[in-house]
């Protein structure tokens, strides 16, 4: 199993690689970026380390790499600057990633590959990329809540006293302010964490403020999320994999679950061989659904927002990012990310 990452030679991407090496899941490491030196010391010194945890190959690449590659994973991107907003990031990012698409199509990504979003506004970006990647659109995922999520369980063990290996909770919805924690299925050990000792309304409020501000709170101290994200990264690839079937709350394309369509954003995911195998919907309550919601309408506005900028795949317009050879057919006709479509995992 062949993972490339763009965008290997920064923080995010080389942080990726670490973990996947930590890992030992994946058989090959290639690490692509327009930094080449970047990317070449990191697979280096990873290079370094090898003998000492798993059978990998692990390379430094260029877009060639994209055709042998069975999980391509974007991190490319520009940073997030203090205060600013993920969504603010938005134009400066959107054309580099659609640019990076280009390049991935037009190497030859193969139509059995996965595509890993994570560069950031992730959801948009993971909508543009359903749209525009030329693979079924279970085969692209965003990262979307999954770093929020493990900052979240962390955060509550840390709070509660408890391991953060117990607590299951999830954050839904979009990867950005109007982020949804789940609480009312949370728990610590299996037990309802609504009533584990030390809960409180109040120590509730302040864990879900702390992760709303963890990924700013990182930025001012260390300049950006490194640790954290890698491991991330990893749960979502290994799952890919290993056909692990791992439940995360990727962002994948909605058609009518909790009520929302025609965006990506974090649910429930099955995830494993195929890619986004089952979008989950579980009972939550009215101001959680809401919330999801409240994302989805978020969401919709900025893509708005873009296809209004950038066009819609098969406006006369629109800058076409034309599919390889192995994904030409592959193309998801429009009705694809319709209302009433199928879910066909
Ligand atoms: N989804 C999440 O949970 C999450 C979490 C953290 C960061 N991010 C996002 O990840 C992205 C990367 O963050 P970072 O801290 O690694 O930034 P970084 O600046 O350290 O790394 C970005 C890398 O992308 C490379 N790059 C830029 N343009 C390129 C191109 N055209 N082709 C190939 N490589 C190119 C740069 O050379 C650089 O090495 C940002 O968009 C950030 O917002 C997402």
């Amino acid at each position: 199993m062949k993972v490339s990452i763009i965008g290997g030679g920064g923080l995010v991407g080389s942080s990726a690689a670490y973990a996947l090496q930590c890992g030992g899941a994946v058989s090959h490491l290639c690490l692509i970026d327009a930094n080449k030196d970047a990317a070449q010391g990191h697979a280096t010194e990873l290079l370094h380390g090898s003998c000492l945890t798993s059978d990998q190959r692990i390379t430094a690449g260029d877009m060639d790499d994209v055709p042998t590659s069975n999980i391509v994973v974007i991190t490319a991107g520009l940073r997030r600057k203090p205060d600013e907003s993920r969504l603010d990031l938005i134009n400066r990012n959107v054309n580099l990633f659609l640019s990076l698409l280009e390049q991935v199509t037009k190497a030859g990504l193969k139509e059995s590959s996965y595509l890993v979003v994570v560069s950031n506004p992730v959801d948009v970006l993971t909508y543009l990329a359903v749209q525009r990647a030329g693979l079924p659109w279970q085969r692209v995922l965003g990262l979307g809540t999954v770093l929020d999520t493990v900052r979240f369980r962390s955060y509550l063990g840390k709070a509660l006293h408890v391991p953060a290996t117990q607590v299951q909770a999830m954050i839904l919805g979009e990867h950005g302010d109007s982020m949804v924690p789940v609480w009312s299925s949370a728990t610590v050990a299996g037990l309802p964490l609504e009533q584990w000792p030390g809960y409180s309304p109040k120590v509730a409020n302040d864990v879900f403020d702390e992760t709303k501000k963890a990924g700013a709170t990182v930025i001012k101290l260390k300049g950006g999320s490194s640790f954290a994200v890698g491991l991330s990264i990893r749960e979502v690839v290994e799952s890919l994999a290993q056909d692990r079937r791992r439940v995360l709350p990727v962002s994948t394309l909605q058609q009518g679950l909790y009520g929302v369509r025609d965006v990506c954003l974090s649910v429930p995911t099955v995830v494993g061989c195929g890619g986004a195998r089952q979008q989950i919907e579980v009972p939550l309550t009215a101001k959680e659904r809401l919330g999801i919601q409240k994302s989805a309408q978020v969401l919709r506005e900025t893509i708005a927002q873009v296809e209004g900028r950038i066009g819609k795949p098969g406006d006369q317009s629109t800058p076409r990012i034309t599919p390889t050879a192995a994904a030409t057919g592959r193309a998801i006709p429009r009705t694809a990310w319709q209302a009433g479509v199928a879910v066909k995992p």
